[in-house]
């Protein structure tokens, strides 16, 4: 319940800063591995691992090893000077991914807008695109951010009402079907951004050949295929990418290298969240030295994007991925989740979505809602939330441990049965 103390915090977020988020009613104060603590120190298991940035589990020791060590060494720059992180970071990254070159930024939405720039860039110098046409292609029900441009492709009136006029040159088809993509495709295409499954639209996972589809099509008409991979990548669906889920028989665990079949490997790909280890907002863009080569001095940058401190803190995020096993982790303990979610049998519950340590419970608004839902399991000592009215999105760190799972699993079930007894 919320006392005095959390209530006056509340108040104070609520009095000197807009309501644009609705969060739960518990003020937290700190954070360890797969827990938090509210302020009157009630524990919670972090079911919701900061929209999935915390991956590694709340100050990984590792990590807060590096953060401190670099952050006292050398912090920021700015990209005037060359730093002795950045190199190594980038190396590392575009190693374990397959590309070629890497663009680091800050927020998911700011890579994004990096995917976005340097596929029109490619489109007009590399494939002839008529100057100020390019278009591209982006799903029904897409989450990328909340910029004004990227708002303008999002198909939730709520995000763009009265922030118009809206950055043309965006043209949505219907998510899951690549024949509409087709369909779209015309000579200013420049690119398809998607995301391999959808986080923010309600954990919605694609039929299994549509990234491979996408991919054909792409190809076949010389469009740069992008995937969003922010809250997807890194481990949180099981595997390194999302999209290598459609990758064949990969047996790579690290990424694509040259031997690995690549019916889905886009020609571009957006990474954030996790990337930061749970420590600061890490993103970049992934691709080509073909796209990348357009991307000359002042054509864009960031000040703090590529960051000593977020080169050295992503570069060991990256590693300890595979040093800690947390992709295996991840699919090992996803599947546990879900199928002890799916025995409990209960009759709230319509459907199962998800991959990995990311799972949407759709649940019948006829026994309750997603936000009391959210309520429930909070007051049993869940942090998790609704992704729509009924979806709930349970994704804990990739660090969790099957005991620690089972104790939130109790929990979970305590509250389903509460509400259908
Ligand atoms: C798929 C996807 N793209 C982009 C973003 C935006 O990232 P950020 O909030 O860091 O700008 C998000 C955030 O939830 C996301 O899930």
């Amino acid at each position: 319940m919320v006392n005095d103390i959390q209530n006056n915090l509340i108040k104070k977020e609520s009095i000197f800063g807009p309501d644009n988020y609705k969060p739960l009613p518990v003020v937290l104060s700190k954070a360890k591995g797969v827990w938090a603590w509210d302020v009157n120190e009630k524990k919670y298991l972090d079911m919701m691992s900061g929209y999935s940035a915390v991956s590694h589990g709340h100050a990984h020791p590792e990590l807060l090893r590096v953060f401190h060590e670099q952050s006292s060494k050398l912090s920021l720059t700015s990209r005037a000077f060359y730093t002795d992180t950045l190199g190594p970071y980038l190396e590392t990254i575009t190693k374990m991914s397959g590309f070629e070159m890497c663009l680091p930024m800050n927020s998911g939405a700011e890579a994004v807008e990096t995917a976005i720039k340097s596929s029109r860039r490619w489109a007009y110098r590399t494939k002839g695109v008529e100057p100020g046409k390019a278009e591209i292609i982006v799903a029904e029900g897409n989450f990328h951010g909340r910029t004004t441009t990227i708002i303008s492709f999002s198909s939730d009136e709520n995000s763009k009402d009265d922030f118009g006029p809206h950055t043309p040159g965006f043209i949505t088809v219907k998510y899951g079907c690549s024949k509409s993509i087709e369909t779209a495709i015309n000579k200013n295409t420049a690119a398809v951004l998607i995301e391999p499954i959808q986080g923010e639209g309600g954990i919605i996972v694609p039929p299994d050949n549509y990234l491979n589809e996408v991919r054909e099509i792409c190809t076949k008409h010389n469009v740069l295929m992008l995937l969003d991979e922010i809250q997807s990548g890194l481990g949180r669906t099981g595997k390194l990418f999302a999209y290598q889920h459609s990758c064949g028989d990969c047996n790579c665990d690290v990424g694509c290298n040259e031997d690995q079949p690549k019916e889905s490997k886009p020609d571009g790909l957006i990474l954030g969240k996790a990337l930061g280890g749970g420590f600061m907002p890490v993103s970049c863009f992934l691709t080509s030295k073909e796209v990348m080569q357009w991307m000359d001095p002042g054509s864009h940058g960031s000040t703090f994007g590529g960051n000593p401190l977020a080169a050295a803190l992503a570069k060991r995020s990256l590693e300890l991925l595979v040093e800690e096993d947390l992709i295996e982790n991840s699919r090992a303990m996803g599947d546990y989740f879900k199928e002890c979610l799916l025995s409990m049998n209960s009759k709230i519950i319509k459907e199962i979505r998800g991959k990995g340590l990311w799972l949407g419970v759709e649940i019948d608004p006829n026994y309750v809602s997603g936000k009391e839902l959210s309520k429930m399991c909070l007051e049993a000592g869940i942090l998790c939330k609704e992704t729509h009215e009924t979806t709930i999105r349970y994704a804990p760190p990739l660090v969790i441990t099957k005991e620690e799972l089972d104790w939130g699993i109790e929990k979970i079930k305590a509250v389903f049965s509460k509400i259908t007894s």
